[in-house]
């Protein structure tokens, strides 16, 4: 039996595909490769040892994702596939709405088709909108998104409650991540943005490799420790530690079931520059500039609910973030 993952030659999909075959479990990825290589598959074998079965197709593609689940023994889906930039959201929204619910769409019909049960998702703490009643919890209220990607995810989450309490045999599994950062060890998978990065860490990195002249720090006027925005990084190895939690919980699960994967701690724009600049001893040029339409003030998790009824936490700390997220840009595979 196999795990698909859409999306799974990404920066997520990709750590996810390796935690999950050192798990000794096998991997199909499909991925349209619009927003990273085939050679992550190669980096992903030279990783574990173990190659995942490939396809480049369209999620959306009905006719290829019947091929592939004809051709493999497709028992759970984990869907990372989607546009996920926020800006790029407000500019092209509609395409935004066609590709993240059509890929949703078509993976729903295909697995109803051939019997497969388990769906993981690939969402976002970006639903809870600018609830302020932090901690979020799971059963916070969700305020509103600010922007269309964050919308995708919200009505995708729609979708997948409503098609759980259709089908008795459905099991599904909303993952709300928060802020992933940092690489595996090894330095050959990590994130890879196109163009300007949006987030903040990719753009520290940038800036530390002299590909920026510095980083502009969104606002210094938020009602925080140091008037930065606050929000929670996780390891991107830990959150992919806990898709593989997440996938052993829906063996024996059924219904609808969110938890947040976050480390439950806030650290400010400031703290990530401090904390990189201490890791890898350098420094990084920084200018206050205004406030960034959207943000919120401050975003972390509550990790109550994934450690109590998954087993999960986030293990790894701000400095293997900042040290790991650098020692991915220092590498050939980022550029
Ligand atoms: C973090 C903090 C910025 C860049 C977004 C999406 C979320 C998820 C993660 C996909 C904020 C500040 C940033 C910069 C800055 N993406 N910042 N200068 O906005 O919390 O979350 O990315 O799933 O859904 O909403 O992440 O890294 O963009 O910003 O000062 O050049 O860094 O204002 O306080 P964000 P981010």
């Amino acid at each position: 039996m196999s795990i698909l993952l859409t999306g799974g030659t990404g920066f997520i999909g990709s750590h996810t595909a390796v935690e999950l075959l050192q798990s000794n479990q096998d991997v199909v990825i499909v991925d349209d490769l619009s927003n990273s290589a085939a050679s992550v598959v190669d980096r992903i074998e030279a990783i574990t040892g173990k190659r995942p079965v490939f396809y480049q197709a369209d999620v959306a593609d009905k006719a290829a994702m019947k091929k592939v689940f004809s051709e493999n023994s497709i028992d759970a889906v984990i869907h990372f596939a989607g546009f996920k930039a926020v800006g790029e959201s407000v500019r092209i929204p509609i395409a935004y709405y066609r590709n993240n619910l059509d890929t949703t769409l078509t993976l729903l019909e295909t697995m109803k088709e051939f019997g497969c049960h388990r769906f993981i998702f690939s969402s976002s703490a970006t639903v809870y909108g600018t609830s302020d009643k932090v901690p979020f919890t799971e059963d916070a209220k969700e305020l509103g998104c600010t922007n269309p990607y964050g919308w995708t995810k919200f009505m995708i989450e729609q979708i997948l409650k409503d098609a759980a309490l259709a089908d008795p045999e459905l099991s599904v599994v909303l993952l709300r991540y928060f802020n992933p950062i940092g690489a595996h060890e090894s330095g050959m998978i990590g994130e890879k943005p196109n163009g300007i990065p949006n987030n903040l860490m990719p753009y520290i990195t940038q800036v530390a490799a002299g590909i920026r002249d510095h980083l502009s720090v969104f606002g210094d006027d938020y009602p925080t420790h140091d008037g930065t925005g606050v929000r929670d990084y996780i390891h991107v190895v830990d959150l992919a530690k806990g898709h593989v939690a997440a996938y052993n919980y829906s063996t024996s699960h059924t219904g609808c079931e969110i938890f947040n994967l976050g480390t439950g701690i806030g650290y400010s724009v400031l703290d990530i520059v401090h904390a990189f600049e201490e890791a890898n001893h350098l420094k990084i040029p920084y200018e206050i500039a205004p406030r960034r339409a959207g943000d919120i003030a401050t975003c972390y998790a509550s990790t109550e609910k994934a450690s109590r009824v998954l087993g999960w936490k986030a293990e790894k700390s701000l400095e293997d973030m900042c040290r790991d997220s650098w020692n991915w840009q220092c590498g050939k595979w980022a550029k």
